[in-house]
C-alpha cells in the first residue's frame, strides 16, 4: 500500500502556497529581508501550530506571510513546494495565491506572480510538472476590494487559470462575491471557491448557483444534505478534500471521523490535497497514508482518487488521458512485482 501511494502519479488541486512556507524558510526570509518574528527558534513556530478552528490557522498563516517581500522570496517558496512534489510523484498542480495578503503591506502583485510563475517556469522545464494558478480572493475583505484585485491582476492574465475564494468562511457567504466571479467569467478565468468547510451546505448551493464554479474546496459539510448530495454526484462536482488539514482545524475530531470514504463510495467525485502542509503537518504523501490508515481505504480506492485528481483538473482532456493512462500503466507493473 505505502509503495502504491508514493509511487502512484498524483495531482495537487488545494494548495495554497503561502501556506508552503516551513518555519525553516520563514527564518531565513526573515534574516534576509530585517524582519523580526515572534518567534527563536523553528521549534518554537512548530509549537505555535496548535489550532482550534479555521480563524486561529489564519491568524497565524498571514503573520508568516509577512516575510515574503521580493520576487526572489516568492521564487524560492515556491520553488521548495515543486522540489517536494517532484520527489513525492505529483504530476500536475494547481496552486492558490492570495495577492491582496502581499498587496495590502505594499508589496505589488508584479512581485508576487512573478516570482511564483518564474519557479512554475523552472520546474515545467526540469521536472516536467505541468501547472496552473488560481487567483484567489480574501472572502473577509469587500467585493470592492476583489474587484480591484482582480484588475490589477489582468495584465497577467496569460499566467492566470482562475480564480478562487478563502478566507474565514463563516459569515462571508459566497453570494457576497457574485459580481466578482462574473467579471472572472467575462475575461475567461475558471472558478473554484472554499465552502462548506466550516460553512453550512447553503454556501456550496451558494457557490454552485451563484458563482457557477467548477470545483468546491474542501465542501465536506455537503453530508448534512442529501440533496446536495444528489447535485454533487449528479454533475460529478469535484470537491479538493484536504485530511489532515480538516483533523488540524477541528472540522473531524480524528482521521476515523472523516467523511471522505463516505462521500468517495456516495459517488462524489473526491480528491485529496495538501491545502497548507507546512502548518498541517504533511504534503500529499502524507495525506494519502494517513487517510488510508485512518479509513482503511482498499488500493482501488486510492487509485480512483489518484485518478480523480487529473479527471478535476483544468489539464486538456487528452493530457488527462495520459495521465490516467500512466495510473493504469503504474498500477499494473506494481502488481507485477509483487
Ligand atoms: N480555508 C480558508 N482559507 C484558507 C485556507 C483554508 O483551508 N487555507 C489558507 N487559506
Ligand atoms: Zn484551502
Amino acid at each position: 500500500m505505502e509503495k502504491l501511494i508514493k509511487g502512484i502519479p498524483k495531482a495537487e488541486l488545494h494548495l495554497h502556497i503561502e501556506g508552503s512556507l516551513e518555519p525553516e524558510l520563514m527564518f531565513e526570509l526573515a534574516e534576509r529581508n530585517g524582519v523580526e518574528l515572534p518567534y527563536s527558534s523553528v521549534e518554537e513556530v512548530r509549537q505555535a501550530y496548535q489550532f482550534s478552528d479555521l480563524q486561529s490557522f489564519l491568524d497565524i498563516y498571514y503573520a508568516g506571510a509577512g516575510v515574503l517581500q521580493q520576487t526572489e522570496d516568492f521564487y524560492d517558496l515556491t520553488w521548495a513546494y515543486l522540489e517536494r512534489m517532484h520527489s513525492e510523484h505529483v504530476r500536475h498542480v494547481e496552486i492558490f495565491f492570495d495577492p491582496q495578503t502581499h498587496t495590502d503591506r505594499g508589496i505589488s502583485i508584479n512581485t508576487v506572480i512573478t516570482g511564483i510563475y518564474n519557479a512554475l517556469d523552472d520546474a515545467r522545464e526540469q521536472f516536467g510538472i505541468t501547472s496552473f494558478l488560481i487567483l484567489c480572493f480574501l472572502r473577509h475583505l469587500s467585493e470592492e476590494s476583489a474587484l480591484a484585485t482582480l484588475e490589477a491582476a489582468l495584465p497577467f492574465r496569460d499566467w492566470i487559470e482562475g480564480i478562487g475564494l478563502d478566507s474565514s468562511e463563516v459569515g462571508f457567504p459566497p453570494e457576497n462575491f457574485e459580481r466578482a466571479f462574473a467579471r472572472a467569467a467575462e475575461n475567461g478565468l475558471r472558478k473554484v471557491a472554499h465552502a462548506g468547510e466550516e460553512g453550512p451546505p447553503e454556501y456550496i448551493w451558494q457557490a454552485l448557483d451563484l458563482l457557477g464554479v467548477s470545483r468546491i474546496d474542501h465542501g465536506v459539510r455537503c453530508t448534512e444534505d442529501q440533496k446536495l448530495v444528489q447535485r454533487l454526484v449528479q454533475k460529478q462536482m469535484p470537491l479538493t478534500v484536504c485530511p489532515l488539514s480538516n483533523i488540524k482545524l477541528r472540522v473531524f475530531d480524528k482521521m476515523a471521523d472523516h467523511n471522505l470514504k463516505k462521500m468517495l463510495d456516495q459517488g462524489i467525485r473526491v480528491t485529496i490535497n495538501s491545502d497548507d502542509p507546512a502548518y498541517f503537518g504533511g504534503y500529499m504523501i502524507d495525506n494519502f497514508l494517513a487517510t488510508q490508515k485512518g479509513l482503511n481505504l482498499s488500493e482501488q480506492d486510492i487509485v480512483e482518487i489518484a485518478k480523480n485528481g487529473f479527471r478535476s483538473s483544468f489539464l486538456p482532456q487528452d493530457i488527462i488521458d495520459s495521465h490516467l493512462k500512466s495510473i493504469d500503466e503504474f498500477v499494473l507493473q506494481q502488481r507485477n512485482s509483487s
